[in-house]
């Protein structure tokens, strides 16, 4: 039998998602975040589930966006970065595809360019990280009133919406609304922890990335509503030992049996986006019980203390993260956040859809 490591994709998982997600917001459009491979889950497939739910996508290149033209994806999509040259531009027109100008540089290339492109400006409030300077855009806004059409939006990125007490959100947001309605352009300020914690910054557009795949944004504070995981991080145990109290278990030996202990290896390492700095203790899911990481994650497979597990054996299935166990607790344990283990998921490691309802 071949290994059995998969990345499970609960597409009803994403459509119930997005569906509950855009309650909160009802007279706003919804633009699902699918760059980075949809965060694991696989853009084309993501794309194919939610394209009847939501009124575009976003990816942050415009490769991405070829591709998924190329796939059959009809529905806007929008450049999150712009182009990253003037060719970029030419590609945007030919695949139909709206740009975000986050840069002068890129407004004198579009301005260039051969066909027309749909445009949204960035603009920056205060991430410092992309975007118009914000005292220069109502003078732009004028210089390049001739690329902007009745679909383009005015857009800035919230850089502390997760930390639920910081009023730096309330700030950015007040800044991009008095520019919007000076220069008259529709708004987009909402990401995930924004849309879930912050109504003041649903506009226009919101744009749903971690949320819509069911992971918490602002974990361990409630979401306050349910998300359900949409990937499940599964594999299998491929071999069983027995070791007794006071040996140690993988490379470095930094787990020791305190007792005489049943260790089950299992299919699935850091090569296959399983963070090596997961430390002794991360839960795994064995028959539905927790059984703790022994020793180092290697690059393809880990282990971990089955003692207490009479009826684990070779060939059970394990859930690394997913429906039961929740992404956002194994991001704690690995020391960084649910965006960066889904992003992980390596290409060794197969999609496999799952279309069941929900439980
Ligand atoms: C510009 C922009 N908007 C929206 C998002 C979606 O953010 P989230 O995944 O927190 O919803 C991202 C993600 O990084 C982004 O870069």
């Amino acid at each position: 039998m071949s290994r059995q490591t998969r990345a499970i994709i609960h597409t009803q998982a994403l459509q119930h998602n997005i569906n509950v997600l855009k309650t909160l917001a009802p007279a706003s459009s919804t633009m699902a975040i699918i760059k980075a491979d949809a965060y694991g889950h696989g853009a084309l497939i993501t794309a194919q589930t939610l394209q009847s739910q939501v009124s575009a996508f976003a990816v942050a290149i415009t490769e991405e966006a070829v591709t998924l033209r190329q796939q059959g994806i009809t529905a806007p999509i929008v450049v999150l970065e712009g182009p990253h040259e003037p060719r970029d531009c030419d590609l945007a027109g030919q695949h139909q595809l709206t740009l975000v100008a986050h840069s002068e540089a890129q407004l004198q290339w579009l301005d260039a360019a051969s066909h027309p492109v749909d445009l949204w400006l960035k603009v920056d409030t205060g991430m410092h990280r992309l975007g118009l300077e914000i005292t220069r855009v109502p003078v732009l806004v004028q210089r390049y009133r001739h690329l902007l059409n009745e679909r383009s939006v005015m857009v800035t990125h919230m850089a502390c919406a997760d930390e639920l007490d910081n009023p730096f959100t309330t700030g950015q947001t007040r800044q991009i609304e008095q520019l919007a309605k000076k220069v008259g352009l529709p708004l987009s300020v909402a990401n995930s922890p924004a849309m879930l914690h912050w109504p003041t910054t649903h506009a226009q557009w919101n744009r749903l990335g971690i949320a819509l795949y069911g992971a918490n944004p602002v974990y361990p504070t409630p979401s306050g509503v349910v998300l359900h995981a949409a990937m499940t991080l599964q594999a299998s145990i491929i071999a069983m030992h027995q070791v007794p109290k006071g040996e140690g278990v993988g490379y470095g030996q930094t787990w020791k049996a305190t007792r005489d202990s049943r260790i089950a290896t299992v299919g699935i390492g850091y090569g296959d986006g399983y963070p090596r700095h997961c430390p002794n203790g991360t839960p795994v899911l064995v028959h539905g019980q927790r059984a703790p990481l022994a020793g180092r994650v290697s690059m393809d497979m880990l282990c971990i203390d089955v003692t207490d597990i009479g009826q684990a054996k070779v060939g059970d299935r394990v859930e690394l993260w997913g429906a039961k166990l929740a992404i956002d607790e194994i991001a704690g344990y690995a020391q960084t956040i649910a965006y960066e283990l889904m992003t992980r998921v390596s290409a060794r490691v197969p999609r496999v859809l799952d279309s069941a309802p929900l439980n």
